[in-house]
């Protein structure tokens, strides 16, 4: 198949280009700053010859955004919204206007778009979605309104022959340099991987081979449209996952953190407190019923095999992962 993936240039593009070219795919990546042999030039949000690269493709995956981890100015969450909707829009826009369209478009959403919760899990039926939930700082909803519009603008896209899904992916855990697993693991080896706020806060996540066969097997699926989310079964308290994270690395303390270290640590890190606090309890509601076996279903044997990928450099730690332009 010709796979085309607009923002294919960052954590998740990476691990995917990577499997679907092993696989025997052609995959075009529009990218900002094309810098070799299968990345085409688009700006993110006005037509140009990049449509070409999408008229007779069979399947397009956009990624395009501007990274989350970043602290939450006026000016980066326009740049979050706006990265977002606008790319979502002309991806649209192209495949609207294709002679030949692709037979389906996986929009990238996230998991974030559920509601902040400990008591139960968010599947798509039944699951909540966020912005009004008693408790937790008000600014908490920016992300949620971001999710929703870029969901939104896939929707309303005005694309008849093309099947329409939208990922709610969870962290997607893989063992490249520069990844979530990275950053965290650098943390537990340091001896800083302990509970925050606490630890009850639930970390969904998905193992990358899991996040490639499901991404695989929403193409091949005909009959699954909308919202589909991509988290493995098994999401724990954060305090869970970062003592099964230690254990992988064999260390046998990490600090804990209180919620104002954390603030600071945000700080430090030009990042943000949600992305730790939030309580993301999301589980594969519909992957599940629609027979969807994961491999990696449990976070220690996950860590597990991240580590050992990590340590060992086979695949997918073969380097630095790029750095998104702002
Ligand atoms: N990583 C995860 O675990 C995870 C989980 C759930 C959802 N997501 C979402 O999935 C997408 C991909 O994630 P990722 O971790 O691979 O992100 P990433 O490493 O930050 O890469 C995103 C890509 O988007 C492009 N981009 C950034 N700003 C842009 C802009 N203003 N206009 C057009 N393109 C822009 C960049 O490509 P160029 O610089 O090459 O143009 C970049 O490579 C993101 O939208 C993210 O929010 C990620």
């Amino acid at each position: 198949m010709k796979i085309v993936i607009p923002g294919g240039t960052g954590q998740v593009g990476t691990v995917l280009n990577r499997a679907l070219t092993a696989a025997g795919h052609e995959v075009v990546v529009l990218t900002r700053r094309p810098d070799g042999p299968g990345e085409v030039h688009w700006d993110g949000r006005t037509p140009g010859p990049w449509t070409g690269a999408i008229d007779g493709s069979d399947v397009v995956i956009n990624l395009a955004g501007r990274s989350v981890s970043c602290r939450y100015t006026p000016a980066n969450l326009r740049a979050m919204m706006d990265s977002r909707v606008l790319s979502t829009r002309a991806v649209g826009e192209a495949i609207g206007a294709a002679a030949h369209p692709p037979r389906v478009w996986l929009q990238m959403s996230t998991a974030t778009v559920y509601a902040h919760r400990f008591d139960a899990p968010h599947d798509e039926d039944t699951g909540v979605i966020g912005g009004a939930e008693p408790g937790v700082p008000d600014y908490w909803s920016f992300s949620v309104d971001i999710a929703r519009a870029w969901e939104r603008e896939q929707e309303r896209a005005d694309t008849p022959h093309t099947r329409k899904v939208a990922l709610r992916s969870a962290m997607v855990m893989s063992p490249d340099r520069g990844g979530v697993f990275d950053v965290l693991s650098r943390l537990a080896r340091l001896g800083l991987g302990g509970p925050v706020a606490g630890g009850a806060q639930y970390v969904s996540w998905i193992h990358d081979h899991d996040f490639v066969h499901a991404v695989e097997f929403l193409v091949d699926r005909e009959d699954l449209t909308g919202p589909v989310n991509l988290a493995a079964p098994e999401p724990l308290p954060q305090r869970a996952f970062m003592r099964a994270l230690r254990a992988a690395w064999r260390v046998p303390v990490g600090l804990p953190a209180t919620r104002w270290m954390a603030e600071v640590g945000a700080f430090a890190l030009r990042s943000d407190t949600e992305l730790l606090l939030k309580s993301r309890r999301v589980v594969p509601g519909r992957l599940l019923e629609a027979g969807f076996a994961f491999a990696y279903p449990e976070w220690p044997e996950a860590a597990r095999d991240l580590a050992r990928r990590r340590r060992t450099g086979r695949r997918g730690a073969s380097g630095p992962l790029r750095t998104p332009a702002s």
